[in-house]
């Protein structure tokens, strides 16, 4: 028996979907769902489900506290007759670390992984086959209770729903320094995927594409001098041909493709420093020629070039090479994810098909 049930519905809704020719980031939703509720101090039978509306209260905390966090991690299945997963336990870990933030319950590694593989086992046959294209699975957990006290909800639901994707960007990214709005300060949520970091990045992000920028580039709060990152992506920089990066703060994600790329970097020679990046420092350093490449990093946007820069009033842009680094980190992590590659570090989980 299974340790989770599956909703009568499911299999008409596996049958009544195809994946369409053109799949952006987050457009298509797969056809399954997983949810399990938390109440009464311990978590519910998980079960699976076709992928539609949720009942929830109007006053529900996740609505009006925003007590919701979440992760992505993507299935991939690259000439396999079915899909991997990559590094999902630092997922867990992450989720558990963000659910803990906001004392909100954690969510067992075996729920986790069960759920994973339930919805990314069931949905096999439509993970893209196309290199760069994944199953991406999206994770939640929140607040379900109504109430405006502002303390913690006292029941919880957990779920993952999945998008067929392609890479989160095209191309070289055009990144904007924000130099008003602050993401995150320090003791904050910042180093956390709640829901709470990605509101407060909007005005600043909208505000960056309205001026035809992929995203904004985001500074400390305290001093507004140093780069923390991009909004669901951190920053890498190749410095006199070593790697820089932000140094985890704790204002900062932890990107769990960041930490990958330093284990890959450094196993290929690189050497890599993660510290207090100054943009001033920065700037003058691409100007100069000493800063070669930038890249950006994160499950969605796989490795992805930086091609401007740009200042506040989007005066000052900043040329940059489209270099060679980005290209071969990017093949080395991809390369494993989809198991192309051989796994040195064992980052690779199967997922198991549904019998
Ligand atoms: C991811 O890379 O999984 C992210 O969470 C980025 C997302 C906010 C688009």
């Amino acid at each position: 028996m299974k340790a989770y049930d599956i909703a009568p519905g499911v299999a008409a809704a596996l049958e009544a979907f195809t994946v369409p020719q053109t799949l952006g980031f987050g457009l298509v939703n797969a056809p399954v769902m997983y949810s399990a509720e938390w109440a009464n101090g311990s978590w519910g039978r998980g079960e699976l489900l076709p992928y539609g509306p949720i009942a929830l209260w109007p006053g529900a905390r996740a609505l009006h506290y925003a007590e919701l966090v979440f992760e992505g991690l993507k299935a991939y299945r690259i000439g396999r007759p079915g899909p991997n997963l990559f590094r999902p336990l630092e997922n867990c870990k992450r989720l558990a670390a963000s659910a803990e933030r906001l004392s909100m319950p954690t969510v067992p590694e075996g729920m986790f992984l069960e759920a994973l593989d339930a919805v990314a086992g069931t949905l096999n046959r439509f993970v893209p086959g196309k290199s760069g294209h994944a199953l991406y699975l999206r994770p939640f957990l929140f607040g379900t209770e109504s109430g405006y006290m502002i303390r913690n909800s006292t029941t919880f639901r957990f779920m993952v729903i999945a998008n067929p994707v392609e890479a989160y960007s095209a191309g070289a990214m055009r990144v904007a320094i924000e130099r008003r709005d602050v993401r995150a300060p320090l003791g904050g949520v910042g180093f956390s995927k709640a829901a709470a970091n990605y509101a407060a990045s909007l005005r600043a992000t909208s505000a960056a594409v309205a001026r035809g920028y992929t995203v904004a580039l985001w500074l400390d709060a305290s001093e507004h001098r140093f780069i923390q990152e991009l909004s669901g992506m951190n920053l890498f920089a190749v410095i006199n041909g070593e790697l820089h990066t932000p140094v985890l703060d704790g204002a900062i994600l932890a990107g769990i493709t960041r930490d990958s790329l330093i284990t890959l970097a450094r196993h290929l020679g690189y050497t890599v420093h993660e510290r207090r990046i100054a943009i001033d420092e920065l700037i003058v350093q691409l100007a100069s020629g000493v800063c070669t490449e930038l890249f950006a990093c994160g499950t969605a946007a796989i490795v992805s070039p930086i091609g401007v820069l740009a200042d506040v009033g989007g005066a000052d842009h900043v040329p940059l090479r489209i270099g060679v680094v980005v290209a071969e980190l990017r093949e080395a992590l991809l390369s494993i994810q989809e198991r192309r590659a051989p796994d040195p570090f064992g980052w690779v989980r199967e997922v198991p098909l549904p019998g």
